[in-house]
């Protein structure tokens, strides 16, 4: 079977009927916003990878150390907490039953996410939880490597790029709800620039990706092609494609 034959399959992965498309990039490139957008727009659902590393961090940081002895199997130890549900038109995830978003969206969880990230066992697991999704719906998701590792035969892969001032910028605007002085730019173009480095190893530009560099796009712009190159390649005409419609 093919990818165009619409069951396909993923490296380690079980039978999925539901398309997939691959929005990947580092930090803060506008990868979640964008991924949930097109998703709106294709009738998809969005599926936010990096949610799950942050799930998985903030209920390992609820126990009390500093971080400094976790193994896989320690921070794995809390995954049964987790699950991640259909909601609306995305899949979140929930921690203990509850939505937890602003505690994911935290700068201790920033902090350390890249360190749980990079353990192998953990990406497994993450991994695994992703690729149900896609069992049986259609879906957009965004991360690090979901077009290299977790869906290498996706429908339609991105991978987008900008100027880390401009991620900063952008970063900020989304937290603070103003405009950002130049020195406060500065100063999370350094954490950027840093947690880049960490997620290096991961943040791959799959060969077959279409590069998109949004720092002079607006969101609008880069949304639209995304949903056009989209549409060229889900709207097979009919009968060419076992996929169930939602
Ligand atoms: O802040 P940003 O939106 O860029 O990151 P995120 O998508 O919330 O992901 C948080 C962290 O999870 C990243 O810094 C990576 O360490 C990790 N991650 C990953 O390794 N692989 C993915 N597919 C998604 C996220």
């Amino acid at each position: 079977m093919t990818a165009n034959e619409g069951v396909v399959r993923g490296q380690n992965a079980p039978l999925r009927k539901g398309r997939v498309i691959a929005i990947d990039g580092p930090a803060a490139s506008g990868k979640s916003s964008t991924a949930q957008w097109v998703a709106q727009q294709l009738g998809f659902r969005h599926v936010d990878s990096g949610a799950l590393y942050r799930a998985l961090t903030a209920v390992r940081l609820r126990k009390p150390d500093d971080g400094t002895t976790w193994t896989d199997a320690d921070v794995l130890g809390e995954g049964n907490r987790i699950r991640l549900v259909p909601h609306g038109m995305s899949f979140v995830p929930l921690v203990d039953g509850k939505r937890v978003d602003a505690e994911l969206r935290g700068s201790d969880v920033t902090r350390f996410v890249s360190r749980v990230a990079s353990m192998p066992e953990v990406r497994n697991w993450v991994n695994a939880q992703v690729r149900l999704t896609a069992l049986d719906h259609d879906v957009v998701v965004d991360g690090r490597d979901i077009g290299t590792v977790v869906f290498p035969d996706a429908d339609l892969k991105i991978f987008l790029v900008a100027d880390s001032w401009e991620r900063a910028r952008r970063r900020l605007i989304q937290r603070l709800h103003r405009s950002p002085t130049d020195d406060e730019i500065a100063d999370e173009t350094e954490r950027i620039v840093h947690r880049d480095s960490k997620d290096a190893t991961q943040t791959v530009q799959a060969k077959d990706a279409v590069l998109i560099d949004t720092t002079r796009l607006t969101q609008e712009e880069q949304v639209e092609r995304i949903v056009a190159l989209a549409r060229a390649v889900t709207q097979r005409p009919k009968g060419t494609s076992d996929v169930d419609q939602e």
